[in-house]
């Protein structure tokens, strides 16, 4: 079994103690010996202050455990199809980040998984990097064999229902929507987890798992649905292969 603890939403910056206080609380709950994940908002205002990159990255460091981050949109700004976003994605907040975390993806490879972090804000740019992104991805499901394929993105594929017209900039917005879902029929995705709305909530969609992972930072009242929890907190995973166990540690 390999245990890997999601963090989301951490915001952090020097001087937000409060924010401070509910990551180091989520971190001793989660206790020692797993991986980490970041999926996004790992700072208040990293798209336009290194030094919150800088902070949130100096606090990853401390943690005893390798650490694998993506961007939220408070990291980097937002994809361009946002149309509450009031800092777009733009080269140099995407350079800046690389600067500093050295990646806006990952790929962990367990025993008989494979855990793939996404960029959200690439999609609709229309950058090389967003091609090179779903070319992975889509290389990643066709030959994934006996693995299991679980995803981590920023935001969530959908609030209400995965046909929702638009749900301003609390989801993935269609076109990318719609192509990771048509990825993941059948369950050649198992998992989607992400976190951006700061409340839990896991829901089945055909054969694939949706999960939003609360923030350590605060809880939010965006827009609520399928009695999502208000709470702070993190994931903690359990993978065998084919198989994984899930649970929201409370903080
Ligand atoms: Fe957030
Ligand atoms: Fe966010």
């Amino acid at each position: 079994m390999v245990r890997v603890v999601q963090f989301s939403d951490t915001h952090l910056r020097a001087s937000q103690w409060r924010h401070q206080r509910g990551f180091s609380r989520a971190v001793r709950r989660a206790g020692p010996g797993a991986h980490i994940l970041v999926t996004g908002d790992l700072t208040v205002d990293g798209a336009d202050h290194d030094s919150d990159l800088r902070a949130a990255q100096q606090r990853f460091a401390r943690l005893d455990a390798p650490v694998h981050v993506i961007p939220g949109n408070h990291d980097i700004g937002e994809e361009p199809a946002s149309p509450r976003q009031m800092q777009p994605i733009s080269v140099q907040r995407r350079a800046r980040f690389l600067d500093i975390f050295g990646s806006d993806r990952f790929d962990l490879a367990l025993p008989g998984w494979r855990l793939i972090g996404l960029n959200v804000h690439l999609f609709g740019t229309g950058w090389a990097e967003e091609e090179a992104q779903w070319a992975d991805l889509e290389q990643a499901v066709a030959t994934r064999g006996e693995s299991r394929i679980a995803v981590f993105l920023h935001k969530p594929l959908f609030i209400e229902a995965p046909d929702e017209p638009e749900a301003a900039s609390w989801a993935v917005a269609a076109p990318a929507r719609d192509r990771l879902l048509d990825l993941a029929i059948g369950g050649a995705i198992a998992i989607f987890a992400s976190g951006h709305l700061h409340q839990a909530l896991t829901r089945t969609l055909d054969e694939t798992l949706h999960v939003w992972v609360p923030a350590t930072a605060n809880a939010a009242n965006t827009p609520r649905t399928h009695g999502a929890l208000l709470m702070t907190g993190a994931a903690i995973w359990d993978f065998t292969p084919g198989k994984f166990k899930m649970r929201f540690v409370q903080t």
